[in-house]
């Protein structure tokens, strides 16, 4: 088998979900919930069932088969020899496939397959008198192909292992035209060929078969357990338990929290999955993919331990950025220090808290705002105010990430220090709603409009994705896309084309 091209290496990953397992036996056992989830729909299957297929097929074709050699008795001749070679199958069709998931794995079968064969023959017959040959051409048609196979998928280790259980071909029926020669004596020796081609035809499919799922078994294996988002932090995609599977749908759960880019894990979770709170069976859309909220709570952790969540507060307007514009609001501000500039600065105090309610996404940002005055080369704290933001995110679909935008709801600030004495809080109070409303907010939406990828294969694209915010949790239901399957369906005529001409 062929899998050279980059598109199938993409889309292993992908298609692991077309052959998932869950051993019977497991399922007694207590499971390990992650906190991002994804389901693949029936329609999910399906549409991996199809995209399996087509790319079997690519890889598959053209298939070269052993040379056949056989001596024949033929009443009157006597003995001849005949030999079939460059048999080569160029086109496989499978009009109908179907797939299913259960207790026993995945099986999937695609029934009614057609295939198309070239090969040469040559005939040989030689007594003592005389020496006959000739040699010429055939083609083969197969129909009513059968093929099918059960996989299953454990976890070992937090990687999955993909497991043949059984597999196979089976061929109904083939004719055999032959050309060239004198093709009308032969084509009853060649008919006589056809249990021998039948079995190599099975044979052939079979191993094919066979080496594709080890060579997908090694893809799988071989996927990082963390996904890089950038230089600051990582998603483990560790995958928790063994793939759960329903009647017409398969989960898989992954730890699904964040961690620093180059750091060990910030905490590890074992829950018991309490329901199936997914929905697979009545799922419009192909695939699922369910974030809880302690994934965006570990994501804004590691910012906060990692000590990113200070800034230098700019772009508001200039009268903030000296003590004369405070002149009014802090008069003891500008006695003590007349005319100078100042430098805000915003420390997060602790780690946002996130909350996913139905219809929105609150956030309590617990923040202090410094008040610096750059007195004669110096830079002088002179008071701190102590803010708790109150904001609601709502939450979007960039392509392939999940992105987001934030909007300031209300806060409360009170004094925590002062050089400059007592602070009129409600006039401060105006002053730092303009400060989070021209630089915080935006700032924040800014890092937000980019998101971060959710956990889909490589080459896949999410389609018409809707959101909704469910028990804690925000579910992304979409449609996929492959990127390269108009590629490689071109690809697949070219050498079907290039064969037959
Ligand atoms: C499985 O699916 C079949 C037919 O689609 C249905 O009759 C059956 O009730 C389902 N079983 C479960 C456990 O959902
Ligand atoms: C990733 O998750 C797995 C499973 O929960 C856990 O064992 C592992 O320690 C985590 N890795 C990091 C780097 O957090
Ligand atoms: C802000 O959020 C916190 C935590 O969710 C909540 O306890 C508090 O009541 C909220 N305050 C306002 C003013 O909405």
């Amino acid at each position: 088998m062929k899998i050279s091209s980059k598109s199938m290496e993409k889309a292993i990953c992908f298609m692991v979900f077309s052959f998932l397992l869950l051993p019977a036996n497991t399922l007694v056992e207590s499971h390990q919930e992650g906190y991002i989830s994804g389901v693949l729909s029936e329609k999910g299957l399906d549409f991996a069932k199809d995209l399996l297929i087509e790319k079997a097929v690519s890889s598959m074709v053209p298939l070269h088969l052993p040379d056949i050699e056989k001596s024949v008795k033929i009443p009157l001749i006597g003995k001849v020899h005949l030999g079939l070679s460059d048999i080569v199958i160029y086109s496989v069709d499978f009009p109908s496939s179907s797939v299913e998931t259960g207790d026993s794995g995945i099986v999937l079968i695609a029934s009614g397959a057609t295939a198309n064969l070239r090969m040469k023959w040559k005939y040989s017959y030689k007594n003592w008198v005389i020496t006959i040959s000739d040699h010429g051409t055939a083609t083969v048609e197969v129909l009513g192909m059968e093929v099918g196979l059960n996989a299953a998928i454990i976890n070992e280790e937090g990687t999955l292992k993909l497991l043949l259980l059984e597999h196979g071909c089976h061929v109904k029926d083939i004719s055999i035209n032959v050309d060239g020669g004198a093709s009308w004596l032969y084509q009853g020796i060649i008919d006589a060929f056809q249990g021998k081609i039948v079995s190599s035809v099975e044979d052939a499919i079979a191993k094919n078969i066979q080496k594709g799922i080890t060579k997908l078994d090694a893809k799988l294996q071989s996927i990082p357990k963390q996904l890089h988002v950038n230089s600051v932090v990582a998603l483990n995609v560790t995958f928790m338990d063994d793939p759960l599977l329903t009647n017409s749908s398969v989960e898989l759960e992954i730890n699904g929290l964040f961690n620093g880019a180059n750091e060990i894990s910030v905490s590890n979770y074992y829950r018991k999955r309490s329901h199936n709170f997914l929905s697979g069976n009545g799922l419009a859309k192909m695939v699922e993919i369910s974030l809880h909220e302690k994934v965006f709570e570990s994501a804004t952790s590691v910012y906060f331990n990692g000590d990113y969540m200070h800034w230098t507060v700019d772009e508001i307007p200039e009268s903030l950025m000296n003590t004369d514009g405070w002149r009014n609001i802090i008069p003891q501000l500008y006695e003590k220090y007349p005319d100078d500039d100042m430098n805000l600065h915003m420390t997060v105090t602790s780690p946002p808290i996130i909350q996913v309610a139905d219809h929105d996404i609150n956030t309590a940002i617990y923040a202090d705002l410094i008040f610096k005055v750059l007195n004669s080369d110096e830079v002088v704290p002179v008071a701190c105010v102590s803010l708790v933001i109150n904001a609601s995110c709502s939450a979007e679909i960039h392509r392939n990430n999940l992105a987001g935008s934030i909007r300031l709801i209300d806060f409360t600030a009170s004094l925590a220090w002062s050089n400059i004495g007592d602070l009129h809080m409600q006039l401060v109070q105006a002053e730092i709603s303009t400060i989070l409303k021209t630089f915080f907010m935006p700032y924040l939406n800014l890092h937000l409009r980019d998101g971060f990828p959710l956990p889909v294969p490589h080459g896949f694209t999410l389609q018409n994705a809707e959101i909704i915010q469910l028990d804690s949790r925000v579910i992304v239901h979409s449609d996929l896309s492959y990127a390269d399957r108009h590629d490689l369906l071109t690809r697949y005529q070219f050498i079907s084309s290039g064969l037959n001409a």
